[in-house]
């Protein structure tokens, strides 16, 4: 990162001044902070892109436009396409792939080039999320996962309203990765749980290529090319209120390594990933961290409309959370781009995502 960039950050957290408001689907944002957050915090610029919830904003449309989908294989000779502090984004998604939302990458050298996400005590994890959201489409990460108890790998799509595709890794189980997904921050019961695959090789020792095939109609798992599950939507409709209980909404694509077991998650957090952490163990000791690898990401876009000068996707201003309507349009993603935001007065808010990212930083199940 520029050292000004640091500087100027410096000096908006000195200045910050104002209270957090918080916001949720109920209790939307005053038209000064407009944005509602992914973590549930009101405010201006940063907090206007990636992850920010059109349905508990001031309107539908004072998030910035999600940028579109565009088809890349995504490989990691060096970090260029990744900007190391996601709070400096502007919304220009052909600018970087990927931003840094907390915690620290590294690149080795090795096979040509891998991102290695880690984990120390101090940082508390790491995530990367895309830069450009899809709309259904293939996602497919070639990754080495973390390993020891209570560490967790994950590669998920995550929507500004929590619909949510996850591959995940708890690191005490090396030979099998779980699958889940999530209707609006609710895990859908009964028949649609998630699952487990077994039997890999050792995923932390071996590269294997996790895929989530995310479909208007259906959600396929695969590992090295090969499906392992399927969820239809037409399974997922709620008998009771007649909704698929389904991710429909456009999505970034997120690849983090994070602390499960700690003391601050809850106890079936803990469980679920194999117990507490062991910060003694000897590949922390040597290393100096945990770490996850990351060798490619390919992503085919379906978008659902084409068109000469689409740039992003908007949620319909007639949309309810319960049938959330995406328009694809040519407005601008940037925070300085044409549209109902005006970039203003951002500065005081920034120490809220600070508290707010060490809070309420990962989702925990
Ligand atoms: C929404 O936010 C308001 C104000 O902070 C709070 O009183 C309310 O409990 C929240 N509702 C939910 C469902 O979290
Ligand atoms: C690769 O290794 C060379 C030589 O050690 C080093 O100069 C370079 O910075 C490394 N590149 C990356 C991306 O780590
Ligand atoms: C967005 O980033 C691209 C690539 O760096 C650059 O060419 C373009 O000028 C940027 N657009 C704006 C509006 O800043
Ligand atoms: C972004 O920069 C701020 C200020 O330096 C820092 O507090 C925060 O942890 C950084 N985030 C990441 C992901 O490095
Ligand atoms: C169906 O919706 C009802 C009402 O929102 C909810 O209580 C129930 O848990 C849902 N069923 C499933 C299987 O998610
Ligand atoms: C953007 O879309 C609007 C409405 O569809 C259209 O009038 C305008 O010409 C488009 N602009 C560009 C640059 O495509
Ligand atoms: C696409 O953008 C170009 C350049 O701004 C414009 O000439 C053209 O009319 C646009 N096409 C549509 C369908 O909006
Ligand atoms: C929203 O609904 C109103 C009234 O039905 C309609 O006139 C308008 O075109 C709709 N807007 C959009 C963006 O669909």
């Amino acid at each position: 990162m520029h050292s000004f960039l640091v500087a100027a950050f410096l000096a908006t957290i000195f200045a910050a001044s104002t209270e957090a408001t918080s916001c949720n689907a109920t209790s939307h944002c005053p038209a000064s902070a407009p944005c509602c957050s992914e973590f549930g915090f009101c405010g201006t610029n940063d907090f206007c892109l990636g992850g920010c919830n059109p349905f508990a904003s001031n309107a539908v449309n004072s998030c910035r436009p999600d940028p579109i989908c565009t088809d890349k294989t995504h490989t990691f000779a060096d970090n260029s396409r990744i900007l190391s502090n996601a709070t400096f984004f502007d919304g220009n998604a052909s600018a970087y792939d990927w931003v840094v939302d907390k915690g620290n990458i590294m690149n080795t050298n090795s096979s040509g080039g891998e991102l290695a996400l880690l984990l120390t005590q101090a940082n508390g994890g790491t995530r990367i999320s895309s830069t450009r959201y899809l709309h259904y489409g293939t996602v497919t990460a070639k990754i080495k996962t973390g390993r020891w108890a209570g560490v967790v790998t994950a590669f998920i799509t995550m929507s500004d309203i929590k619909d949510e595709i996850d591959w995940e890794f708890p690191g005490a189980a090396t030979t099998e990765g779980q699958t889940n997904y999530f209707w609006q921050g609710v895990i859908p019961t009964g028949k649609n749980n998630g699952g487990t695959s077994t039997g890999l090789t050792d995923t932390f020792t071996n590269y294997h290529s996790y895929t989530i095939d995310w479909q208007p109609d259906a959600l396929t798992f695969s590992i090295d090319g090969g499906v392992v599950r399927t969820v239809k939507k037409s399974d997922t409709v709620n008998a009771t209120t007649g909704i698929a209980q389904y991710p429909t909404t456009p999505a970034r694509v997120q690849l983090s390594l994070w602390p499960a077991g700690i003391s601050s998650s809850p106890p079936g957090t803990v469980t679920w990933a194999g117990g507490m952490i062991n910060w003694d163990d000897p590949d922390y000791k040597s290393a100096g961290h945990f770490y996850a690898l990351v060798k490619e990401v390919d992503v085919k876009c379906a978008n659902l409309q084409t068109g000469p000068n689409l740039t992003s996707y908007v949620y319909d201003a007639n949309a309810t959370s319960n049938s959330p309507v995406v328009d694809y349009t040519n407005r601008s993603t940037l925070l300085n781009g044409a549209g109902p935001v005006v970039a203003l007065g951002g500065a005081q808010n920034m120490i809220v995502l600070v508290t707010s990212l060490f809070v309420l930083f990962f989702h925990v199940l």
